[in-house]
């Protein structure tokens, strides 16, 4: 894209991913203009072709993250719509839930709101510098702990959570646990068996470059999914002679027709990723080589620059930092306007860790880079904020 004449340089991948990989954007026309069906309601060539669709993408996400039966994998609309599925639908009036002190609104808010008014509990266990204190943690089991909900990855800061640890624990004291996956699914690898989750929430629109719009639940292959109720009720084109909801996966919870076109895009983006040799490694070692390379030459180059939380805990590719005597929404409002630069500032919705890492209320500017990122644009990104950390204000 060119904005007044300079090339733009897109670095908020963690809002959601730009631009697509090769065959996603395709996928979705294809769905549109070929396909057209509904998955699963008719019997003709194009609802059976929407339904292949449809399950094809279920069986790139089970592939993703370790998970055998691809029924297993529910497709919502986003990831906050998939915590609220598994929040709402496991904790009962009387519950206790464990989180974090790095967690998104989207478990805080559904957390609170049930402590409002479902009478539940919840302990928010500490992060100092930014990774769970697992002896905290673990203090913060009670007798009623039916839930614990854990960020693997933090949006705001690129903090990654020791979840096999946390899987453990859970283990041993029988508490779900609820992996918060929207800033880690396709960027560092998840295997859900091996760290004990038994549920995964993911966002299809950020590292899993499909459209906005994606998103869903993996329930681990033994967990019983009829400890969650369903959040909504309705058609799902199964078992239409009764009024009650199907008791079997996926159908129990993906009530209303799918956004099939923006799940077959999701497909073709998570198959990009399977394709690359390493696959969500090599995704990993590219955000990992951007970040270290941002960090490292804007402290050298740029006068007043700031990141929070230690080098070794980040590893998604998320650099949160701030410009000594300048305001996050400024800065990011002059990469934006002077030097086409996109990226979010302020609290990315995370009050929580801002608190934790001490930038609550004003909050950072983010740069949260993709696949498809240089080097170069990192070159050009630095001596952006090097004018910007010398100039007046307006
Ligand atoms: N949660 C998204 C972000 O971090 C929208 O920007």
């Amino acid at each position: 894209m060119e904005q007044s004449g300079i090339k733009t340089i897109y670095f908020d991948n963690a809002a959601t991913s730009f631009p697509k990989p090769p065959g996603a954007v395709e996928a979705v026309i294809d769905y549109m203009t070929r396909v057209g069906g509904n998955p699963g309601r008719s019997g003709h060539a194009r609802s059976v072709d929407a339904g292949e669709a449809v399950f094809s993408a279920r069986e790139a996400v089970a592939a993703l993250f370790g998970v055998k039966n691809p029924m297993r994998v529910v497709l919502c609309s986003n990831a906050t719509e998939a915590l609220n599925l598994a929040i709402q639908g496991i904790l009962r009036p009387g519950d206790h839930a464990v989180t974090t002190a790095m967690e998104h609104n989207s478990t805080i808010r559904p957390l609170m709101e049930m402590e409002r008014r479902d009478g539940i509990s919840v302990t928010v266990a500490p992060c100092p510098g930014g990774r769970v204190d697992c002896e905290e943690l673990l203090r913060s089991f009670r007798p009623k702990t039916r839930l614990v909900v854990v960020n693997h990855a933090s949006n705001a800061f690129g903090v990654v959570q020791p979840l096999g640890d946390i899987g453990m624990m859970c283990r041993e004291k029988k508490a779900v646990l609820l992996a918060d996956c929207a800033q880690s699914a396709g960027i560092i690898p998840i295997d859900i068996k091996r760290d004990a989750v038994d549920i995964a929430a993911f966002a299809g629109h950020k590292g899993l470059y499909g459209p906005t719009g994606t998103g869903g639940l993996v329930i681990s292959d033994d967990f019983d999914f009829r400890l969650i109720r369903p959040l909504k009720f309705g058609g799902t084109g199964s078992n239409s002679d009764s009024t009650y909801q199907p008791d079997f996966l996926p159908d129990i919870f993906e009530s209303g027709t799918l956004n099939a076109a923006g799940i077959s895009g999701l497909n073709a983006g998570i198959r990009y990723i399977l394709s690359l040799q390493d696959g969500v490694r090599t995704v990993q070692s590219h955000k990992r080589d951007l970040a270290g390379y941002f960090i490292r030459k804007a402290g050298e180059c740029v006068e007043g620059f700031t990141t929070y939380v230690a080098a070794e805990l980040m590893d998604t590719g998320v650099v949160s930092f701030n410009i000594e005597g300048k305001e996050p929404s400024e800065v990011a409002w002059r990469l934006a306007e002077r030097h086409g630069i996109m990226c979010r500032s302020g609290l990315h919705c995370a009050p929580l860790a801002h608190r934790t890492i001490g930038t609550f209320p004003g909050g950072t500017v983010r740069f949260s880079f993709g696949i498809f990122n240089t080097p170069e644009e990192i070159d050009i990104a630095v001596g952006a904020l090097q004018e910007i950390a010398v100039e007046g204000g307006e």
